[in-house]
């Protein structure tokens, strides 16, 4: 399989990020909070590609000691390819190599892909937020993870 890369978004990135935000997400985030989140410090904003084509994205943000993982997502036809938990595990080294000690992330009930994601990558399941999600309402799992070396 061709290699895969994972670098930090760059401007050219984020058309690519924001279409597959509005296939992924409701709502979505819109392009200017994306491209906040990429100039932020505080903003981790990652881009993966595959032979040379955008495959996926994922965005953690950091508060204090915590990290939290907003958004990750990746094309439908590049899935089951180890992408996400690729970026999922580079956004978890940037936490720890910057000093964060826990990560947290919300995921809905029903997106058994998700879930399976964080349970391979070793998250726990903390306990459910009650209809935190809206488009359509449904609760969600809250998933956190201690970031030791
Ligand atoms: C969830 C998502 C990011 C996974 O991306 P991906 O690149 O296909 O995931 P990976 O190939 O890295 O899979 C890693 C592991 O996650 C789990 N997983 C991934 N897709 C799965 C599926 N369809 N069903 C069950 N488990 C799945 C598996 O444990 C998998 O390991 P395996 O392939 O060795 O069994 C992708 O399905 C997606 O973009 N979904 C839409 C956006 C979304 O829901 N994001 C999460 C918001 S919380």
């Amino acid at each position: 399989m061709t290699e895969l890369e994972i670098r930090a978004a760059g401007a050219a990135d984020m058309e690519d990020i924001l279409a597959l935000e509005k296939l992924c997400f409701r709502p979505p985030w819109t392009a200017a909070s994306l491209a906040a989140e990429r100039e932020d410090p505080d903003g981790l904003l990652l881009a993966a590609s595959r032979g040379g084509r955008f495959a996926g994205f994922c965005l953690m943000h950091r508060a204090g000691d915590q990290a939290e993982l907003y958004q990750i997502a990746v094309r439908p036809e590049e899935r089951r390819n180890g992408t996400a938990l690729a970026l999922l595990r580079r956004a978890e080294a940037w936490a720890r190599e910057n000093g964060m000690t826990e990560a947290f992330l919300e995921v809905r009930v029903s997106n058994a892909p998700a879930v399976g994601l964080y349970g391979k990558a070793g998250w726990r399941r903390l306990g459910v937020r009650k209809n935190y999600y809206v488009e359509p309402v449904e609760d969600a799992v809250l998933c956190g993870k201690e970031l030791k070396e």
